[in-house]
């Protein structure tokens, strides 16, 4: 039995994402259970080196968290010595140079989507990394999540029958910033800096859709800034150049029909930030990110459309709830373990810079539908 340290280069931690859901919940937690379990005795121990640009915000991020190993240099950080894995979580646009950095010290790269700012680039980033034979992952969080592991278990046992739709609904109310501070960082309103719905979550409903029901084939997408001024963290206001809002219909393998609404001007009328509702001839299910609900068609009510008189069922009331049947550990984290594994191991991993261009695709798809106000076919990617 061995331990085997493994450095990773973390860029971004001072970030939302970066520090929260990579560092504190999936790196660090790693190391609070006593590393990762290899399967032959021996246990994986995640070693971050941080990389950011603040001296003093990483020095006293470290200093938190009892970790030795930072710096303001990305190429410093990429020669220290255990530094075998590259992660980023920067801003979008600082993304795709700091990736062919990394890949051409030859590190092992991990990422957060979307993988770069065009699909051009994510295609020439999944090409870099296959040529130079380095582990390479995209986060896909969702599909790690409790609620959408439950669909995926409903789609796989059958119980659908013919899946004949989904359609999703995310989002919530972001504050302007003027009276109440928003809870998201300015730059997310901002074309310019990266930011915008479809870029946003255009690659989650990417590999949410490819990989719980169907592959994507097409896009028709509708954008909108509902709101066109904001106030950023420093109390200055701005003009919000991206998009807040997308209005997307999907059509995937087999004739299925997918509309999901995303939206950061919508107040939240749900139990789940995020809900999906699959609708097959045998049953259809509701998915957020914790829980999902079913109905099966032997329980299916008989509405008839009256609208002078209340309704007669209580139609909320008439699901039933997916048992957990295992422990869930957090998405972020449980993503990260199959990566370590595969860098450590060669164990198989799906989840590559590849299937991250996807994303990519589909938001570039997006966007250009939404310009043309016309449906785009979404072609096969191959390196
Ligand atoms: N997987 C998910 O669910 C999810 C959710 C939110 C964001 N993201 C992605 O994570 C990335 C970071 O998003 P976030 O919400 O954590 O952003 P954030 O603004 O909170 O953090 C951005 C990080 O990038 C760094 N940075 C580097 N260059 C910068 C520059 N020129 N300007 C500003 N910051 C710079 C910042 O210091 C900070 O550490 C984005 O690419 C975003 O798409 C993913």
């Amino acid at each position: 039995m061995s331990r085997r340290v493994i450095g990773i280069v973390m860029n971004g931690v001072t970030g939302r994402m970066g520090y929260r859901q990579h560092l504190v919940r999936s790196i660090l937690a790693i190391r609070d259970q006593g590393g990762l379990p290899l399967g032959d005795g021996d246990t994986l121990w995640p070693e971050p080196i941080l990389v950011g640009r603040s001296a003093d915000k990483l020095k006293d991020l470290a200093e938190r968290h009892g970790l030795t190993h930072w710096t303001t240099s990305l190429d410093e950080a990429l020669a220290h010595p255990l530094a075998e894995i590259y992660f980023d979580a920067q801003v979008t646009p600082a993304r795709e140079a700091a990736l062919r950095t990394a890949i051409a010290a030859g590190k092992h790269v991990y990422t957060e989507k979307p993988t770069a700012e065009s699909l051009e680039a994510a295609l020439a980033l999944a090409r870099l990394a296959r040529d130079a034979g380095v582990c390479n992952g995209a986060v896909q969080d969702k599909l790690f999540l409790p609620g959408l592991l439950k669909l995926k278990r409903l789609v796989d046992s059958g119980f659908f029958g013919r899946i004949l739709s989904v359609r999703g609904e995310f989002g919530y109310w972001v504050f302007e910033g003027d009276w109440q501070q928003a809870q998201r960082p300015s730059w997310n309103y901002r074309a310019e800096d990266g930011g915008g719905m479809v870029l946003d979550m255009f690659p989650h409903w990417r590999y949410v859709l490819d990989g719980v029901i169907a592959p994507v084939r097409s896009v028709y997408a509708h954008t909108a800034t509902h709101i066109p001024e904001r106030t950023d963290e420093h109390g200055r206001v701005y003009r919000a150049t991206a998009d807040d809002a997308a209005y997307g219909v999907f059509e995937l393998e087999g004739g299925i029909t997918a509309q999901i609404n995303s939206s950061w001007a919508v107040r939240v009328d749900r139990d789940e930030l995020v809900e999906f509702q699959v609708d097959g001839t045998e049953g259809s299910a509701v998915a957020g990110l914790r829980e999902c609900r079913f109905q099966h068609r032997a329980a299916t009510p008989k509405p008839v459309w009256n609208p002078d008189l209340p309704a007669t069922e209580p139609f909320r009331a008439q699901w039933q709830r997916v048992p957990d049947n295992e422990e869930f550990d957090n998405g972020f984290k449980a993503q990260w373990e199959l990566f370590l594994r595969h860098v450590a191991t060669g164990s198989p991993y799906h989840w590559d810079l590849l299937e991250g261009a996807k994303g990519v695709q589909l938001a570039e798809l997006g966007l250009r539908s939404a310009r043309e106000g016309r449906r785009l076919d979404v072609p096969e990617l191959s390196l």
